[in-house]
């Protein structure tokens, strides 16, 4: 069934039956949905996802989507159709350290295309591309709300903003020392109740 849904995605049900979400992130999912009365616990999908995407090396396989599908009891194709809406789900895997500039107005104006050019040039690699060792991905995204520190790019849970080139060195040179994924969920769920 999920092969259909899933459209152009390539899905394997092998791999499906193999997959299973830790008791930590099963946990958290069920909370999430408690959240919302018998019958609407659907409004929950998009911080499902978000703890998903955390659990499963920070993208969404059709097999992921189908085990969303299957936990929170909808179909599939509801799950594609936000997963593949919002810019912040990737539907391929991506390396551990996602840095999304911001390229709307305020950002561009004050320097945003430079910042990108600086980060390509530096990791050798374009917009939406992931340097071989996997550690970083270069992707623009759409305004992320913190205009007045423009130009800012978001990795995980972090904004970074008033950009510069010598901002943007100490990063990159953390991140690689740090050597972690970072997810949205990096500060999330962990005292909600
Ligand atoms: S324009 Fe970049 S955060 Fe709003």
């Amino acid at each position: 069934m999920s092969a259909q849904i899933h459209g152009t995605q390539h899905f394997d049900e092998a791999v499906r039956e193999k997959l299973a979400f830790s008791p930590e992130a099963l946990q958290t999912i069920q909370k999430l949905m408690s959240r919302y009365p018998e019958g609407k616990h659907k409004a929950a999908l998009i911080p499902v996802l978000h703890v998903a995407q955390a659990e499963f090396d920070g993208w969404l396989s059709a097999e992921v989507m189908d085990l969303v599908a299957d936990t929170m009891k909808i179909l599939p194709i509801e799950v594609f159709e936000v997963a593949s809406f919002y810019s912040m789900f990737n539907l391929k895997p991506v390396g551990k350290c996602q840095l999304e500039v911001c390229r709307t107005s305020s950002c561009w104006t004050r320097g945003a295309e430079d910042m990108v050019e600086y980060i390509a040039k530096k990791l050798n690699i374009k917009d939406g591309e992931t340097t071989p060792d996997g550690m970083f991905t270069l992707k623009t995204v759409e305004c992320l709300g913190s205009c007045g520190s423009a130009p800012m790019l978001q990795c995980g849970a972090e904004y970074h903003e008033n950009l510069t080139e010598e901002k943007i060195d100490t990063l990159l040179e953390r991140y690689r020392a740090e050597g972690t994924r970072k997810n949205y969920t990096d500060l999330d769920f962990k005292n909600s109740k």
